[in-house]
């Protein structure tokens, strides 16, 4: 699929923010691209064989990845939030740079490929705002099954003879090394063992998928995950599972303006965090079995530290602490997952927020109004937190460098609008 099929979003674009009204309505939360990313990769591990993901969201990364598997050899077809892809028996097993310098995703591919083709070759990916980012737990789980990897003018080679089942404990339960691992030992007989793996509730979609093909796992969601993989796996179909951070993201939205927002076709045990630190700081909240409601509310500061899920998820970190700058009292929040996820910080000051910043630790002092100003989007979720602080704030606000939100946030101008928000969309002349 060429750009011409992307879905919107250059970055040249501006997303223009009337502020200071509260937002009010019901919306339905896309797939969830950190699932649906996953899902995508474990195509590579069939041999001639189909994949049919539903609930796909239509979003910069998913284009990414589907020109990555498509540059490898598979046939994908994307309409409607159905994607199918059709792998045939030989496929590429080298990962373009340009494709993997985009996103960091990219990695998920390489265990389905040492798995499948016996070797790869991926551009190591490169770190970007929210820290180094480096893939080591990657590629020691992968050497333990039986993979040699050489470094060659800045990208990984690896080859294996044969992955062997193996006994792998991850130092932090990344979320991107349990899924390469997992896949990687979908195709290997007998029992691999993945502990302290991460229980991300995508890594359990991605579970559920391999499960289809016939893959024999057991534990995921817990920390220790059991695989046994099968020499050849066949055709399957399944869903993505809701996206619980655009979820929050937008109950979020509602919270800061004081307005009153429902989110459907959501998984509320996957939002406990951040339905919990809602309602400690006096924001009233309704749980039903697929929606969560916000109501208009005044509320005090909380404080939290990111966490490896059950936890507080970093990836609301931003749009959490944007949330706090208007909260009655100081919060504290502490950034445990990634070493740098504070260049948000700077932006949202611009706007009269009052945050200090000692090493990953931000205390935010809540005021009583924020003013608009032209912020810039260091990722996207900071770009997102910056939208919330838009819509807060009393007059224009203009975000700048969209590319990151177009990649995470489908629909994000309609969704907002619907909500009643003022937003619209410029062209950089
Ligand atoms: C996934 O990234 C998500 N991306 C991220 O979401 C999310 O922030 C992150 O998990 C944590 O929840 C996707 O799923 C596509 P990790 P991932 O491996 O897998 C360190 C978004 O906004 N680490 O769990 O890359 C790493 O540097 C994105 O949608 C190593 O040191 O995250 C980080 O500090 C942003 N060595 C920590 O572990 C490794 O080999 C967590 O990383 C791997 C990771």
């Amino acid at each position: 699929m060429k750009d011409k099929d992307l879905p919107y979003g250059t970055e040249r674009e501006k997303l223009v923010i009337r502020g200071g009204a509260p937002l009010n309505g019901v919306l339905t939360a896309q797939g969830a691209k950190n699932a649906a990313l996953p899902i995508m990769a474990a195509s590579l591990l069939l041999k001639g064989k189909r994949l049919t993901i539903d609930r796909v969201p239509d979003l910069h990364d998913i284009h990414t990845m589907a020109d990555l598997l498509s540059h490898l050899g598979v046939k994908v077809e994307f309409r409607d939030h159905r994607m199918t892809l059709d792998v045939p028996e030989e496929i590429g097993w080298e990962t373009p740079p340009s494709l993997v310098r985009k996103m960091r995703a990219s990695s998920l591919v390489l265990g389905p490929l040492i798995a499948r083709c016996g070797r790869a070759v991926l551009p190591l990916p490169g770190g970007c705002a929210i820290g180094s980012r480096p893939i080591d737990f990657h590629i020691r789980g992968l050497s333990k099954m039986g993979t040699n990897f050489e470094l060659v003018q800045g990208a990984f080679h690896g080859r294996s003879s044969g992955l062997k089942p193996a006994r792998i404990y991850f130092d932090f339960p990344s979320v991107g090394a349990t899924e390469n691992l997992m896949m990687a030992a979908s195709l290997v007989e007998g029992e691999t063992i993945l502990e302290n793996a991460a229980r991300e509730p995508e890594v359990v979609n991605l579970a559920h998928a391999l499960r289809a093909m016939g893959v024999f796992i057991e534990g995921e969601g817990s920390g220790t995950i059991r695989i046994k993989g099968a020499r050849e796996l066949g055709d399957a179909r399944v869903s993505v599972i809701p996206d619980r951070i655009e979820a929050s993201t937008y109950l979020l939205a509602g919270v800061i303006t004081k307005g009153k927002v429902t989110v459907r076709d959501v998984v509320p045990e996957h939002i406990d965090s951040l339905c919990s630190k809602l309602e400690e700081a006096g924001v009233e909240i309704e749980v039903r079995d697929d929606a969560v409601t916000v109501y208009p509310s005044q509320y005090r500061s909380v404080s939290l530290k990111t966490l490896p899920y059950p936890g507080f998820p970093t990836d609301l970190q931003p749009q959490m602490m944007a949330t706090m700058c208007l909260a009655n009292g100081t919060s504290v929040i502490h950034e445990s997952v990634f070493e740098s996820r504070f260049l948000h910080v700077s932006e949202f000051k611009r706007m009269g927020a009052r945050i200090d910043l000692q090493g990953n630790t931000a205390i935010v002092a809540g005021v009583n109004k924020l003013f608009g100003a032209e912020v810039h989007a260091t990722d996207l979720r900071a770009g997102a937190a910056l939208v919330l602080m838009g819509l807060a704030a009393e007059d224009e606000t203009v975000v700048c460098d969209l590319e990151h939100i177009w990649r995470g946030y489908e629909g994000i101008v309609e969704k907002l609008r619907a909500l009643g928000g003022k937003v619209i969309v410029t062209k950089e002349d």
